[in-house]
């Protein structure tokens, strides 16, 4: 058995993090967790952007995977990527503009608050057909072709569709068939099979605590055992069997969730 000591902050930390208007985030990505997509080669300068053209970013795992599903849908220059990890500045900058030329009612549906942004996680990515004019909010994503082949293959990478038709009560934002959040193979094939979005799942994996029966799932021929811990006051202490790898994230509210390879 191994004894794992959590501290409060690491609540703050990790794949699973619900980012929303009522979970803003607590911490600034370290930068050297940070780094530019390699695929798809061709940015564009795209419509709307405050920046005009220069790199695309995400957290390092969330990019390597990202570029290796695009890889294996054959996306080539056929997708381009148009806005991934978002500094806190840089979510202002792009929420205030979107009120002077868009206004309220359209900003409050299709831009975070500051602070209150997957993007500036570095786990969110918005993509989009590679034909212009490409729309730096709302930028074109269809159910079909290519982009349907990178939807179905999404879940099986560990990314989800973030904000469904259907889910605006509960995700505060409306329908973006564009944007793209990587959780994690075990918890976008759970999410993918039960149509939950994150603010749903996360409150169901509250229904498999540590001291009680844990969400046990098959992904192809690897097997997950999943279970949430609700952080205690400073120190969360609880113990694993020694000899399975595990991974651990906060979820930016009360606790962690624990995710074991079996
Ligand atoms: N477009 C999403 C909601 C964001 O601004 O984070
Ligand atoms: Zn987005």
């Amino acid at each position: 058995m191994k004894k794992i000591t959590l501290n409060r902050e690491q609540i703050f930390q990790g794949n699973l993090l619900l980012v929303n208007e009522h979970n803003p985030l607590q911490h600034t990505v370290p930068s050297e967790q940070i780094r530019p997509l390699e695929r798809p080669a061709v940015q564009p300068a795209a419509s709307g952007s405050p920046s005009g053209r220069q790199p695309v970013c995400m957290e390092r795992k969330a990019a390597l995977v990202l570029e290796t599903l695009l890889a294996a849908i054959g996306s080539g220059s056929a997708l381009v990527s148009v806005s991934g990890f978002r500094s806190h500045t840089e979510q202002e900058a792009i929420y205030h503009s979107s009120l002077a030329e868009h206004g309220a009612d359209f900003t409050r549906s299709y831009v975070a608050l500051p602070g209150c942004s997957e993007h500036e996680t570095g786990l969110a990515i918005d993509l989009a057909l590679n034909q212009e004019p490409i729309d730096f909010l709302c930028p074109c994503f269809p159910k079909d072709g290519i982009c349907g082949r990178f939807r179905e293959k999404a879940a099986a990478y560990g990314f989800i569709e973030r904000y469904q038709e259907g889910k605006e009560t509960l995700t505060g934002i409306a329908p973006e068939p564009w944007h793209f959040r990587y959780v994690g193979i075990p918890h976008a094939s759970v999410m993918a099979f039960h149509n939950f979005c994150l603010e749903e799942y996360l409150d169901y994996l509250t229904s498999f605590p540590y001291e009680g029966k844990h969400l046990e799932i098959r992904v192809e021929n690897k097997a997950f055992e999943l279970f949430y811990v609700e952080a205690e006051t400073d120190i969360t202490e609880i113990t694993l069997p020694g000899y399975l790898p595990f991974q651990v994230s906060g979820d930016n509210q009360k606790g962690f969730i624990f995710t074991l390879w079996r």
